[in-house]
């Protein structure tokens, strides 16, 4: 059955992106593995992305792919797997082998366009965090995957900007991969 997965890596103090919508600081960890994954836990994300059917950002992070990413990587890392992209703008840069649709406004028909293409794999929300509050809002968020970075930002773009409590998460696992410890929650319905 599908589900619907916010997967991201995160500093320490619950940003994932500093108040440069920079990701510099993720990409400089790297020592210390001694899980054979790859010292920065990205052979992780390869098993997850493995059983994604469907992804969606919002345009902040999309534009930050086209802007940082090497030209080739979309297609590397993700393929021809359908994305979503949310965005209120006429036009965004384009990027080589992407399969995108544009969207804005209501995730519900999103999410359920998402889960046919899908076809029983899940669906990846990539971030940020307002957008996948918008999914949590609608009882659309089943589990978080938050790749905790040792990192302190002391401000930025917020991992979740929603109050979800204990009664509606749970810790599911934990794993170190190097540096990085990613942790899951199963996401519960609002009572
Ligand atoms: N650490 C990680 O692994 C990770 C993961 C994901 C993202 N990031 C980073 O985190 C930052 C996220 O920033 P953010 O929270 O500002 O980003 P975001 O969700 O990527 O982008 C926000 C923008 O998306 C558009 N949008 C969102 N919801 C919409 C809706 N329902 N309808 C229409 N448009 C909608 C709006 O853009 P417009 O109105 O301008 O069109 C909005 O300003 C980025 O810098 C990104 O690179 C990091």
């Amino acid at each position: 059955m599908t589900k619907t997965v916010y997967y991201t890596a995160t500093s320490l103090d619950g940003f994932i992106a500093d108040q440069d919508n920079s990701l510099g600081w993720l990409f400089q960890v790297g020592a210390g593995d001694d899980t054979g994954e790859g010292s920065d836990g990205l052979g992780g994300f390869k098993a997850f992305f493995a059983n994604v059917g469907a992804f969606a950002m919002g345009a902040t992070t999309y534009e930050w792919i086209a802007e940082n990413q090497d030209k080739a990587a979309w297609e590397i890392w993700y393929g021809d797997t359908p994305c979503w992209v949310f965005t209120h703008r006429r036009k965004l840069t384009p990027i080589a082998g992407a399969n995108v649709t544009i969207v804005q406004g209501d995730v519900r028909p999103v999410h359920e366009a998402m889960v046919a293409a899908a076809n029983g794999k899940n669906i990846w929300l990539v971030g940020g965090g307002e957008l996948v509050g918008a999914f949590a809002d609608q009882g659309l968020l089943d589990e978080i995957v938050a790749s905790v970075t040792p990192v302190t930002l002391g401000g930025g773009a917020p991992l979740l900007p929603r109050r979800l409590l204990s009664s509606r998460l749970r810790l599911t696992d934990v794993e170190r991969a190097g540096q990085f410890v990613h942790l899951t929650y199963g996401v519960g319905r609002a009572a």
